[in-house]
């Protein structure tokens, strides 16, 4: 007989997005910047989901969605310095409207590794005042749109963020620093710790949060490995939580990978090469109880092109998921990486991760077969295994 998996009522089911990913239209940030330099893939239209936002929210919702996490474009909010668009703000009260007019809850980032030019050109996150310049910017947009959302990120990925732009030379600001990427980290932490307290003295009803990206870092039976992955575990998972656990409401994790360290096996492997491990969430969830601050899952996901592996690998996770959540984890949802295929940042559009495919000629979406399985996962809030 099949087993049947129920989570917790009222559970959050649903996907997530990034604005510059989807959006289409915004080009005065640092990545905009980035692929007129010819150094990143031109974004352009992308999803032109700043236009079809509800025919997206209405596919959702058929798809048995009850949450959606979305985030707010910098550059569109505060395109030059201290200059804030009201007109922005109306259009993302009306996002946030259509995401609730469809019975969804919206779970919001602020900033998802896009700069205005205007920080961008005085250093970004490198300048001392950047803390300031964040925490006015949070500040901004929640007192005009804390009426319309209740869960806020503060941040997405800082790990992923210093690591691209700051060592990797993969991303803005394309430099290679272990002085910048430590400058960099610390300010992050100042910036997100400014940005809570500026908004929680706002005095409206809302959570602050953090988005982190952990791996599952493990280790064979070698001493050495065991320490690496000790190390590890402890420089990319926990550091920056350590800093900012006394300003933050949930977490919210991102999880995408794991690392064996003296592992020979081979696995499944997604169209970004990355390995296909799904027990891994239930490790990377297990490790962030010990914050004791509710937990969701804000992403996790496949590019799969081909739409072979994405049901089984959502099953897989959400059963692992399950499995933490017996043994204490207060994990509240999932909000599947992504809605939409959408710019996957230097890789441009060719990596799909959507549970709708878009055709980019034309604009026309198709929802995949994994998301029709999904669906039924998120109606009856249980997974039967
Ligand atoms: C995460 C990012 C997200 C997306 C996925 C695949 O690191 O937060 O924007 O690119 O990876």
């Amino acid at each position: 007989m099949k087993d049947k998996r129920t989570f917790p009522e009222g559970f959050y089911w649903g996907a997530a997005s990034a604005s510059y990913q989807v959006e289409g239209g915004i080009e005065n940030c640092d990545w905009a910047k980035g692929s007129r330099d010819g150094k990143v893939p031109v974004c352009g239209k992308a999803c032109d989901h700043y236009n079809r936002y509800e025919e997206d929210f209405d596919m959702a919702k058929s798809l048995g969605h009850n949450a959606t996490r979305i985030s707010i474009e910098w550059a569109r909010i505060e395109p030059e310095e201290g200059k804030f668009d009201m007109a922005e703000i109306e259009h993302y009260k009306k996002v946030l409207e259509s995401i609730h007019d469809r019975g969804m809850m919206p779970f919001v980032t602020l900033w998802h590794f896009t700069l205005p030019q205007w920080f961008a050109d005085q250093g970004g996150f490198e300048n001392k005042k950047s803390p300031e310049f964040f925490a006015r910017y949070c500040e901004f947009v929640v007192k005009n749109l804390g009426d319309y959302c209740r869960h806020w990120v503060t941040i997405n990925e800082p790990l992923v963020y210093t690591n691209n732009g700051y060592i990797r030379k993969f991303w803005p600001p394309f430099k290679r620093s272990l002085r910048l990427y430590n400058k960099v980290f610390n300010n992050l932490v100042r910036a997100h710790i400014r940005a809570y307290e500026k908004i929680k003295n706002l005095d409206i009803a809302c959570e602050v949060g953090i988005v982190k990206d952990n791996f599952y870092w493990h280790a064979n039976w070698n001493p050495f490995n065991k320490i690496a992955a000790l190390f590890m575990g402890w420089w990319w998972n926990r550091r920056f939580l350590n800093k900012i656990k006394q300003s933050v409401d949930s977490i919210g994790l991102n999880y995408y990978f794991h690392k064996k360290f003296g592992d020979t096996a081979t696995y499944e492997k997604s169209d970004m090469g990355w390995d296909l491990y799904p027990e891994g969430l239930y490790h990377t969830l297990r490790e962030l109880k010990q914050y004791n601050k509710p937990l969701f899952v804000a992403e996790a996901g496949i590019a799969d092109e081909k739409d072979f592996y994405r049901e089984d690998y959502i099953r897989d996770m959400l059963y692992w998921m399950h499995v933490a959540i017996e043994r204490g984890a207060v994990v509240r949802g999932f909000l599947y990486w992504s809605l939409l295929d959408n710019y996957e940042w230097a890789h441009g559009f060719g990596k799909r991760f959507g549970l709708i495919e878009i055709d980019y000629e034309n604009q026309k979406r198709t929802i995949r077969k994994s998301a029709l399985a999904y669906r039924d996962i998120c109606k009856s809030n249980s997974l039967h295994t």
